[in-house]
């Protein structure tokens, strides 16, 4: 008679729980095999991979795709129900910021180069919870929550069934939206929030009697911005493209300069001084943007177009990172000096600014801007969407796991 334990792991505790491995014994004459019976459901999952870095070719679909197991305790899997994309998924296929994203998964350098692939990309997600870790309280999370995150560079992205994510980096998703909308916000959000709050040090309390510009309105991280910083009273003045200003004007700002109708700083010289500028254009801006500052009032120049990643890709982690460190404390001690101050802004994951934001979602405060919405099938189109710019809202594929692509 077969031990109870592997009686209690045979094909039909396999076929009532497919989620478990299991194993069948074969008893051949005195001989006992261990066959691992684990149902492909299990171990892969539809993905859209790249396998090298380059142009949109090198998306492929695949239905074999490695299924993403927890390793810590307070790791979940996540259901993907949808995955918002933004140009950091265009940059990082052509393998921007790689040396960095290879110190992340790999500190120790002991995987040979290009181990990272097949890479799925997506930061945006929207999704329900699978299975909870160990230590991840019921009290935060448990299975069949449905849950928003932005999904950090390094780690494995939601263009996929399944994604594990760090309980500390998912949020439960605004009730009022559905999963294509909330797949519209997360990672925008959280750039946004590290930018404006952490870095530029404003929150709800202190933004009443705030002038604020935000340079490119129009795009992913400033019609986010726009809406959060309304909602804590800031007044706001963007710039954008003509096109954008019924969307911008839509959202509650104060002020548009359209930047296509001529050099856009002698419109900004004639306004008031701000008190914070956020630039999410990059360029020359640098050259004028601080001079539009407060000074002497603690004033900030924040900008999220930094060298950071391009410098690690070109002169490796250590002369990158001593590169960066001495641009960003030259240019940090040179406008200092005219009593403003120089930031560089960072993407940093962080569920619990996603769980206040979607407090303000549900509480009607931020909406969700989706531009166009693409299945799962059409992951390239929707990346040559992105890479197109010019983004009036956020480029979301529904995932769904019974849509056929080819392979
Ligand atoms: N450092 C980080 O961790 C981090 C994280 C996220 C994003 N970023 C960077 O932040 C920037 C914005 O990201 P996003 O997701 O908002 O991009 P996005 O959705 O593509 O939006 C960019 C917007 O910029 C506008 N634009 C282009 N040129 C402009 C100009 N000269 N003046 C004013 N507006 C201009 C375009 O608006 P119009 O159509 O009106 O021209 C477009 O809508 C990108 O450069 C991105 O790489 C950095």
């Amino acid at each position: 008679m077969l031990p109870l334990r592997q009686f209690a792991c045979s094909w039909w505790s396999c076929l009532l729980n497919s989620r478990a491995p299991c194993v069948k014994t074969l008893v051949h004459g005195d001989q006992r095999r261990l066959f691992n019976t684990s149902n492909s459901r299990m171990t892969i999952m539809p993905a859209w991979v790249i396998d090298r870095y380059g142009s949109n070719d090198v998306l492929r679909f695949t239905k074999n795709a490695g299924f993403p197991i927890i390793n810590y305790p307070n790791e979940v899997v996540v259901q993907v129900h949808a995955a918002g994309l933004n140009p950091i998924d265009v940059s990082m296929r052509g393998g921007y910021g790689a040396a960095t994203m290879a110190m992340k998964r790999d500190p120790l350098n002991i995987n040979q180069s290009g181990s990272e692939f097949p890479l799925i990309l997506g930061r945006d997600m929207s999704g329900v919870i699978m299975e909870c870790g160990l230590d991840v309280a019921p009290a935060y999370f448990k299975e069949g929550d449905e849950v928003w995150a932005a999904i950090p560079p390094w780690k494995q992205g939601s263009l996929a069934e399944f994604v594990v994510l760090s309980a500390n980096e998912v949020s439960k998703k605004p009730k009022c939206l559905s999963h294509i909308e909330a797949a519209a916000v997360p990672y925008v959000a959280a750039t946004a929030w590290s930018a404006l709050v952490n870095t530029g040090g404003l929150n709800k309390d202190n933004c009443a009697k705030k002038r604020i510009l935000i340079l490119g309105g129009s795009g992913g991280v400033g019609t986010f911005s726009i809406q959060m910083l309304k909602a804590w009273g800031a007044h706001v003045t963007v710039t954008c493209s003509q096109n954008a200003e019924r969307l911008v004007r839509g959202l509650g700002v104060d002020h548009v300069v359209d930047y296509t109708a001529g050099p856009v700083e002698v419109p900004l010289r004639a306004l008031e001084k701000f008190d914070l500028v956020l630039d999410n254009v990059g360029g020359d801006t640098e050259s004028w943007a601080l001079g539009l500052l407060k000074p002497w009032c603690g004033a900030k120049y924040v900008t999220l177009v930094t060298p950071f990643l391009r410098n690690t890709d070109r002169l490796g982690i250590a002369d990158g990172m001593l590169q960066t460190g001495v641009t960003v404390a030259s240019k940090a001690l040179k406008h200092l000096s005219k009593g403003v101050h120089y930031r560089w802004g960072m993407f940093a994951p962080n569920g619990l600014a996603l769980d206040d934001i979607s407090e303000m979602v549900d509480a009607g405060k931020i909406r969700a801007v989706v531009e166009e919405e693409f299945t799962f099938s059409q992951v390239p189109q929707a990346m040559l969407k992105v890479e197109k710019g010019h983004a009036r809202g956020k480029t979301v594929v529904k995932i769904s796991s019974g849509e056929d692509s080819a392979e």
